[in-house]
């Protein structure tokens, strides 16, 4: 039975992804070696990785004056790192709190310096983005996240600011058309929309750094990543290179510009159907509402039994909600098919026309 997957990470990847990838753990390159037993430091490798990090350039495009980095912690670590390398000794950062993941960044980001979280959506179970708060001026950066996997609100506009923006893109980088160049850092998982757990994205401008006044570990200093050409110690081999199969394959099937086209129609599908059947309601303002993560419940709980079982014939995996939602969540990825949506929102018919 074909099987429709809307888990929320680690997620969905195109299947020529995990061909491509299957075929390289046997025979990488034509090497007769595999990908996960050759050095990373072989021209082949090497290959891989500079192309990854050119092909990230191209389609958020971006020049020179940027670098993308493989590098390995996940977005986790990542809370830190750019705490480290953008918040100066002794300076201090603005945070948007919109849901789990940034408030994670912003108990990691306390440990370096002064915080403050200039809006915070807590107060309302994190079902909006917030709209007006002030900017302090002398900030050393602003930090958001994108898009707020476990809620499932998203940033349609970008906030207004003149101070260097910093963002957590884990769940809807490479989702739609967008301005990068307004970033200084952007960094994302790969597990979402680019590829195997294990590596983890930064988008970097490079005379962004260096104005810390900070001594850096080793590995949590950017540039230290951007001299080695993002091969400072052996990077996360199969999660690179089955990133770059994807972002070719973003690349094939119109960049961003059709990632964005074919994502529209998806939520479009789902959150038409949501807002039409009556059995259901969205956990997040319409305004606001992910494209990439739809979060729902049952008006009537005692409904769940029988919603399960529908969409669990229907081949539908991933869609339970997460704890602090409840509810179901239905997280439609860039290599998510329409097709997919189409069964989930049958199966919500199909509830309808029998328990309605
Ligand atoms: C928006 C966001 N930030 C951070 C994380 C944490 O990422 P990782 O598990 O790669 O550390 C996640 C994981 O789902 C996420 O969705």
């Amino acid at each position: 039975m074909k099987k429709h997957n809307f888990s929320a990470g680690p997620s969905i990847l195109p299947r020529e992804v995990l061909q491509g990838s299957a075929d390289a753990i046997l025979n990488f390159d034509g090497m007769g070696l595999s990908l996960r037993k050759i050095s990373h430091r072989s021209k082949n490798f090497e290959a891989v990785m500079d192309e990854a990090r050119q092909l990230v350039k191209e389609l958020l495009s971006l020049g020179d004056d940027y670098e993308a980095l493989f590098l390995q912690g996940g977005a986790t670590l990542g809370f830190t790192t750019v705490a480290l390398n953008y918040m100066k000794q002794g300076g201090h950062a603005a945070y948007l709190n919109t849901g789990v993941w940034a408030t994670g960044a912003i108990k990691d980001a306390r440990l370096w310096g002064d915080v403050s979280v200039i809006a915070d959506s807590s107060d309302k179970n994190h079902s909006y983005i917030p709209k007006n708060y002030e900017i302090p001026q002398g900030a050393d950066y602003l930090h958001f996240t994108s898009n707020n996997t476990i809620f499932g609100t998203q940033f349609h506009t970008f906030p207004q600011t003149t101070l260097p923006l910093v963002c957590d893109m884990s769940s809807d980088i490479f989702s739609r058309p967008f301005d990068a160049t307004r970033f200084d850092c952007i960094y994302a998982g790969a597990q979402k929309n680019m590829g195997p757990a294990g590596a983890v994205l930064y988008v970097v401008k490079r005379d962004s750094l260096g104005r810390t006044g900070r001594k850096l570990p080793a590995y949590l200093d950017l540039q230290a990543h951007i001299e080695k050409d993002s091969m400072f110690n052996t990077p996360p081999v199969f999660s690179v290179y089955a990133s770059m199969l994807t972002l070719r394959w973003i690349k094939a099937n119109g960049g961003l510009e059709g990632m964005g086209r074919s994502n529209d129609a998806k939520q479009k599908c789902f959150y038409g159907e949501l807002d039409r059947n009556p059995l259901f309601y969205g956990h997040s303002v319409p305004e606001d509402r992910s494209w990439m993560n739809a979060t729902f419940r049952l008006h009537n709980e005692q409904l769940a039994a029988d919603f399960d079982a529908l969409w669990k014939a229907a081949g539908i995996s991933g869609l339970s909600g997460h704890r602090s939602v409840g509810g179901y969540r239905a997280s439609m990825y860039n290599a998510l098919p329409l097709e997919s949506v189409q069964v989930l929102t049958e199966v919500m018919q199909e509830l309808e026309r029998t328990k309605g």
